[in-house]
């Protein structure tokens, strides 16, 4: 290793003096000069700062040099020496603010995919949807969640499928897919300094944003939206030096942390209309990883079927006149950052992306999109939430509709899974049941897309 005894040596060289002139002039030790110039001893400080100004050196450059050879010197683990001067300079840097660093970043696991709250999330249920489609299907090389929302589903077939294609219409999604799976260049220690310095922010001494002085107060407790707005803000800034998979991360993990800190039932159609209590906005990155066989999309489901050709797709479409657009318009807001009049008491920008499932056509859009789908296997999922009392929650597609739709497509199964289910607080319905439908394509319909069969 190239040590201040090495550094010591070339400075004397360069200026030409023996060793025998130093030991005069410094009363040094020859011996021991030779020592600490072959890096077999380590000068003192008072030494150091003798030879320095006797070769008119910065003393503080060789005492900088002779603390890190103390310092590499004292690796009992050299394997983990990078990983854990990260941690002793965070530790210098922030002094006691650290223990919260250190309880709320990176050094603790990531976020993962599942910790999202997303109406219809089938987080809770990709054991049994996965175990299914592994039993019920056979030779999927290409996996398709064509409404993929939190992606619950998609991450499980990542891991199994050679391919997978992840869509779904909403811009935080996507922004979130490619956080999480995209292939791309990233740093995780760019990452975790950017993050910290978003830790040690301090609210008070932030200027009101777009975020605070619209969603301060409402859904999110003021100085929390403080550094929301800041934060995303900073992000944008800092875009130039990011790379696509590093913004992609950022701006999915300020989505999964602020979700934990929401004044809200789990979606942004409302909130809670009592005093927002603080709490701290402690930044932890998200769980990314870099998937070589993932595509992702944001478009509509229907047209994207006519752009695709797989083995199986999965399909979960929102199933009552709720939009998803509505409920995380917040999110939407956010990531597309170009600060949109607001509207009403939720504070929602002019729909976009709003989806014909959650209208009188979604029947007919259903059954365009499976008819258009070039695959081999259907898998459906749905809920009977028809039975509602609320009539935003009723099914626009009824059992029997998309029951007689999957038949003509093909040899259709339906498997039943009981659970017990709460949406949103208001409707509640003890007796909920998931259903999954595998449809097997009709032998002389696989490979093409089927929409003659369903007369389209
Ligand atoms: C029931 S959620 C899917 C939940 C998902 N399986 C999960 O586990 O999180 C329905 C999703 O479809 C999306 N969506 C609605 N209409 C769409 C369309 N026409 N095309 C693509 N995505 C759509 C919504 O944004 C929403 O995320």
């Amino acid at each position: 290793m190239y040590t201040i005894g090495h550094i010591l040596k070339e400075i004397r060289e360069e200026i030409g003096h023996p060793l025998q002139e130093v030991q005069q002039k410094l009363n040094i030790d020859l011996t021991l000069l030779s020592k600490i110039e072959n890096g077999k001893r380590l000068p003192t400080i008072e030494q150091l700062q003798k030879l320095s100004k006797f070769y008119n050196y910065d003393d503080k450059l060789l005492i900088i040099q002779r603390e890190s050879d103390k310092i590499t010197n004292s690796f009992e683990y050299p394997e983990l020496a990078i990983e854990t001067l990260k941690v002793a300079e965070d530790k210098i840097k922030y002094g006691n603010k650290y223990i919260q660093l250190f309880q709320d970043t990176i050094y603790q696991k990531p976020i993962s995919l599942e910790s999202r709250r997303y109406i219809g999330s089938k987080a809770k249920l990709t054991e049994w949807i996965m175990n299914l489609i592994d039993k019920e299907t056979e030779n999927i090389g290409t996996f398709v969640d064509i409404f993929a929302g939190t992606a619950s589903i998609a991450n499980q077939a990542i891991k199994k499928y050679n391919r997978v294609i992840i869509n779904d219409i909403l811009n935080a999604n996507n922004v979130v897919y490619k956080g999480f799976f995209e292939k791309g260049e990233w740093s995780k220690n760019k990452l975790h300094d950017i993050i910290t310095s978003y830790n040690t922010l301090d609210a008070d001494l932030i200027e009101e944003n777009y975020f605070s002085s619209n969603f301060g107060g409402k859904f999110y407790e003021h100085n929390t939206a403080k550094l929301i707005g800041y934060i995303r803000q900073d992000i944008e800034n800092l875009k130039p030096e990011l790379t696509e998979k590093e913004y992609n991360i950022l701006l999915a993990t300020l989505i999964y942390n602020i979700d934990k800190l929401a004044n809200t039932v789990g979606h942004f159609d409302a909130y809670i209309k009592k005093p927002i209590k603080p709490q701290p906005l402690r930044l932890r990155l998200i769980d990314a990883q870099n998937f070589e066989n993932v595509k992702i999309y944001r478009e509509d489901a229907n047209k994207l079927a006519q752009k695709i050709k797989s083995d199986l797709v999965y399909i979960d479409p929102p199933y009552n006149s709720r939009q998803y657009n509505r409920f995380y318009h917040l999110y939407e807001t956010l990531v597309k950052w170009d600060k949109p009049k607001l509207y009403g008491v939720a504070l929602k920008p002019a729909p976009e992306n709003s989806s014909l499932y959650c209208t009188t056509k979604a029947k007919n859009t259903f059954e365009h999109l499976v008819s258009h789908l070039n695959t081999n296997f259907l898998v459906v999922s749905y809920n009977n939430t028809y039975n509602s009392k609320s009539h935003s929650s009723e099914n626009k597609i009824k059992l029997e509709e998309i029951e007689s739709i999957l038949k003509k497509c093909g040899k259709t199964k339906v498997f039943e899974c009981s659970h017990r289910f709460f949406n949103t607080g208001k409707t509640e319905f003890n007796d909920h049941k998931e259903l999954l439908f595998i449809t097997e394509v009709d032998e002389k319909r696989k490979n093409k897309s089927f929409a003659s069969l369903l007369r389209w």
